[in-house]
């Protein structure tokens, strides 16, 4: 028996019943000369043929084997790219998690934990924070940004409720509004002469938007209505200061 092959039946030994069928087994997987097969149960293990004997091989962990010179890395893609598990749900991946968090397998793309906009990419353990273009989402089903409407599942602040991307009219202001993005809102103010318009998505002339017809001088006077309370607690500093 030639050392080589000593090493892989062992590794193979983990996989295959004993290591007696195992010059069989090369034969049955080798067939088709040297090159790269499909493992017959794990998606993220492979064979290599070389002149009728069997080498397994293993992909990096998290991706699965695409073929000869396929894929990303080592003749291995993200496994959704290679549709494993496979319908039937014969071929899952075998390897166990090597990695952590956000990173559970050391290559994959997974879903950001706090937003729908951003997604993590692993590369061999190291997790990057990637953004969606656009107003895209990142679906989780297909492992990249898509439509908002394609998104259904994806987690909303309430203020942005059926409206993941877009605007959104604060009540009894004219001028500040919400910009949806993702699901997640940030307060936006129109221009000033401007009043922000629901229907139109944008900010309007104040003249157009019924309500808003006076310069935005309701809301800073609001703040004004404020600093009377402010004023009033200096005052009373002074009055302690007085005594
Ligand atoms: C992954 O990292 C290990 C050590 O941390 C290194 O040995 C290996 O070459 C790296 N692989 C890739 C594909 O970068």
């Amino acid at each position: 028996m030639e050392p080589t092959f000593t090493i892989v039946c062992i590794t193979l030994a983990l996989f295959v019943a004993g290591c007696g069928g195992q010059q069989a087994k090369s034969k049955e997987i080798c067939k088709r000369d040297n090159g790269f097969f499909p493992h017959e149960e794990y998606c993220d293990y492979y064979y290599e043929c070389v002149d009728g004997a069997a080498y397994l091989q293993e992909c990096p962990n998290g991706l699965a084997f695409a073929g000869n010179r396929k894929g990303l890395l080592d003749h291995c893609d993200y496994p959704h790219k290679v549709k494993c598990p496979d319908p039937d749900g014969k071929r899952i991946m075998g390897q166990p998690a090597r990695g952590s968090e956000p990173c559970p397998y050391l290559f994959g793309i997974n879903p950001h934990e706090k937003s729908c906009t951003r997604y993590w990419l692993c590369w061999n353990g190291t997790g990057t924070v990637q953004m969606c273009p656009f107003s895209l989402l990142y679906n989780e089903h297909e492992h990249a940004c898509d439509w908002p409407d394609k998104v259904p599942g994806c987690q909303q602040h309430p203020l942005c409720q059926g409206t993941p991307n877009g605007l959104k009219a604060i009540e009894g202001s004219c001028v500040r509004y919400w910009q949806c993005m993702g699901g997640y809102p940030r307060l936006q103010r129109c221009p000033a002469g401007l009043a922000f318009q629901q229907e139109s998505q944008r900010c309007d002339w104040n003249g157009n938007v019924p309500g808003c017809e006076v310069s935005p001088a309701p809301e800073e006077e609001e703040e004004e209505q404020k600093k009377p309370a402010r004023r009033q607690s200096n005052r009373r500093e002074e009055e302690v200061t007085l005594n």
